[in-house]
């Protein structure tokens, strides 16, 4: 099997994580995930209380013996106290790993973590953040490069250039993120000098993920190039899928419209493309790895077929690579 700093890390067969995704990471999925052999990450966000989220994490525990992690976004909205009970919740509750991401470092979390012998996994999209949270005591650091799906940093870097610079400037592990969907995305991350990778796009295409099934159709037909990126001039960038209700906001851009005029377009309660199928008025998206999405597979057909893959390029590098 694969050995990396990751693995040993977490306990874990594959050095794939599953990105925590808002409102989509649910126990079922995340059960999934671990039980792969991979880590699935819990989506905290779309809980109000701390102990809604105790509730998820026993319901994950009731359905696998194997680790998992959960997500905390720190949005510059978010719920700081709300936050800190949950960092008490998922320690008492055994949890083995945090993805903390968003505007700010994890620094405040990091002692609690570390007491609770909870592994920390800061995900950021820029090399001086991933340095940032080194320093601040992160024990690994996922870059995520422009392709990926969700919010997307400030810069438009890549995964290819993103993860050789960051594995340059920290000694941490880190994780490669954005356009990984296949094994050779996985061995291509681990060449770079990664430990692993985080996937979220391709996941959303499985039988366990809760999105509306004629997303993860569309997706199955989709391409690169059926995505767009929306909310630039506003600070709230992300990859949507290219529909009406994305057109309608791309011109209100291109029109130089006001963050109060296109914010509004942006909330929650927009037909959405994940939970009402929505593809045509929906608000939602994924990565630009969608193109490589041909079917919808379940989570551990996804992964085995990753790790076999993985095993025949192996053999494919040693025929290409010299030998002395
Ligand atoms: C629909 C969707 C929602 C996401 N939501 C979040 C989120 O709430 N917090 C977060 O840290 N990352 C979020 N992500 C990013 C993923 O965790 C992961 O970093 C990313 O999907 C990896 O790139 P890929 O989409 O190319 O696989 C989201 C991604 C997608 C596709």
């Amino acid at each position: 099997m694969f050995k990396t700093r990751l693995t040993e890390m977490l306990g874990i067969e594959c050095p794939i994580v599953a990105g925590g995704m808002r409102d989509i990471s649910r126990a079922e999925f995340v059960a999934a995930v671990s039980d792969a052999g991979a880590l699935g990450i819990l989506d905290s966000s779309r809980f109000k209380t701390a102990e809604a989220l105790r509730e998820e994490i026993k319901k994950t525990q009731s359905l696998t013996d194997k680790p998992f992690g959960i997500n905390i976004t720190l949005f510059p909205w978010g719920d700081a106290e709300l936050n800190d009970r949950f960092i008490e919740v998922l320690v008492e509750e055994g949890v083995r790993a945090v993805e903390t991401s968003g505007f700010r470092g994890p620094g405040e979390f990091v002692e609690r973590l570390r007491n609770g012998n909870v592994k920390l996994i800061h995900k950021v999209a820029a090399v001086k953040h991933a340095v940032a949270a080194e320093r601040e005591g992160a024990d690994a650091v996922t870059i995520v490069g422009f392709e990926q799906g969700g919010a997307l940093g400030r810069e438009d870097a890549t995964t290819f250039t993103l993860v050789p610079r960051t594995v340059d400037e920290v000694k941490i592990p880190v994780l490669a993120g954005g356009g990984i969907g296949d094994a050779r995305g996985l061995v291509a991350a681990l060449a770079l000098g990664a430990e692993g990778v985080v996937m979220g796009t391709r996941l959303l295409a499985t039988k366990e993920c809760m999105v509306h099934p004629a997303f993860k159709e569309w997706m199955v037909q989709a391409k690169e190039t059926d995505l767009a990126i929306i909310g630039r001039s506003v600070g709230r960038k992300s990859r949507v899928i290219r529909n009406k209700a994305t057109a309608e906001i791309m011109e209100l851009e291109a029109k130089g419209a006001s963050g109060d005029e296109l914010l509004p377009l942006f909330e929650r309660s927009a037909p959405s493309v994940m939970q009402d199928g929505d593809v045509v008025d929906g608000r939602g998206g994924c990565g630009q790895v969608v193109g490589l999405v041909h079917g919808i597979v379940s989570v551990k057909e996804l992964i085995n077929s990753m790790v076999e893959e993985a095993f025949a390029l192996r053999k494919r590098l040693d025929g290409m690579l010299p030998t002395s």
